[in-house]
């Protein structure tokens, strides 16, 4: 049986990862994966997290099992940190998950018991992942209008014209910030404009906010989604821990609902707690008992809050460094858009051909799509970077 099987499709991102390993030229730059890289390239571990690590090592006591929806002091501690007070703490059921993703399969998981019927809207274009997931689960899809590929701004006014056909009870995703992979955010009209959309038409609206604190900071960055969380009935969120943290390989997430009221709330935990158990039974704790440590201990999260400071404004250096350097190699003012994008990632609007020649001439990994990583462009690279773009974008 196994052998009916299709050959696997190489992941737009991860499959990227494998080339460049195998690339033996020593000028090559990685701007693939979404990992924060620091000045020669390495990807450090935060130093709260080996502090606090440091400390778990030490006074742990026991490996047991936690409960099924996971540390209560984690929970507690990335319902403030996302919502702050924007929605009451009884309102709200949170769950542990293995990463942002496993958050979205919960969310998605939810929908597939309430709504099965429910079209689930993604940006155009989305996190690849987003898509992917929802038709494996046989939903229903729609993508939305998103990025106007000639400003390389959002397209705000043909978003919202789409959202004139949402349906009662279909899941509309939303990136809470720091869109991947545009690097185009929503203003807050918008956001206030969506709010309101939502509410009328009774759609749930489900935000991811992967990169909290990666674009202009933390309580910036949930701006937004606290405007909406102050506002909507209902609403379900999917947070990572994987980039503000670090924290990529231990798997640390978590999706919170915002319910009418307590009652709904508990039932909802209950049954959240359920879906980790059919799943995988226990979320993993390692990443999670960190993130909860650091959290609650100020010195830590005063460390931690300086840490992701330095590396948000990395890369809003690197933006404006790389939007000079191409201004000056292109003779143009054609990349400005670069600066005024925010977080980890702009969609350069390049070919699939200058993409390949970037590659195949130049050794510059870039998605498909076109869309960088730019904290890949630490440590000056973001200057034979732009080298190269301009001349590529010269050939073609
Ligand atoms: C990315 O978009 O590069 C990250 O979210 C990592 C991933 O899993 O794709």
């Amino acid at each position: 049986m196994l052998e009916k099987f299709q050959p696997a499709k190489a992941d737009p991102i991860l499959g990227l990862g494998k080339l460049f390993q195998a690339d033996p030229r020593d000028t090559k730059i990685d701007l693939g994966v979404g990992v924060y890289k620091d000045a020669s390239g390495h990807t450090p571990i935060v130093r709260a997290v080996k502090k606090a690590e440091i400390i778990l090592h030490e006074t742990q006591t026991s490996k047991t099992y936690v409960g099924l929806a996971g540390s209560e002091l984690f929970r507690d501690e990335m319902r403030k940190l996302v919502l702050a007070d924007a929605a009451p703490s009884e309102r709200v059921a949170t769950l542990q998950t293995p990463g942002g993703t496993g958050a979205i399969r919960q969310v998605f998981e939810t929908m597939k018991m309430l709504n099965p019927n429910c079209t689930i809207w993604i940006s155009d274009p989305s996190w690849p992942s987003h898509m992917a997931m929802a038709t494996h689960m046989g939903f229903k899809t729609r993508a939305y209008p998103y990025f106007d590929a000639a400003t390389r701004m959002v397209d705000a006014a043909a978003m919202l014209a789409s959202f004139e056909e949402l349906q009662a009870g279909d899941l509309l995703l939303l990136h809470g910030c720091c869109h991947n992979p545009t690097g185009a955010n929503l203003d807050m009209p918008t956001w206030h404009a969506i709010t309101d959309l939502v509410i009328k038409k009774g759609a749930m609206p489900f935000v991811d906010i992967a990169y909290q604190g990666f674009g202009d900071g933390l309580d910036e960055d949930a701006a937004p989604l606290r405007y909406m969380a102050a506002r909507v009935p209902e609403m379900c969120i999917a947070a990572s821990c994987s980039k503000n943290f670090g924290l990529y390989r231990d798997r640390v997430g978590a999706a919170m609902m915002i319910t009418k009221d307590a009652a709904t709330a508990e039932l909802v935990q209950g049954n959240l707690a359920t879906l980790n158990r059919l799943n995988y039974s226990f979320a993993p704790d390692h990443g999670a008992a960190v993130v909860g440590l650091i959290l609650s201990t100020p010195d830590l999260r005063a460390d931690w809050l300086a840490e992701l400071t330095d590396m948000r404004h990395t890369m809003l250096k690197i933006r404006t460094d790389l939007a000079d350097a191409l201004r000056q190699q292109c003779n143009s003012d054609h990349f400005d858009f670069i600066a005024h994008h925010r977080g980890m990632f702009s969609r350069l609007g390049l070919n699939p051909q200058q993409v390949d020649s970037l590659r195949d001439d130049h050794a510059m990994y870039v998605v498909g799509d076109s869309r960088i990583n730019i904290a890949g462009l630490s440590g000056d690279r973001h200057k034979p970077f732009a080298a190269a773009v301009a001349q590529v974008i010269s050939l073609t």
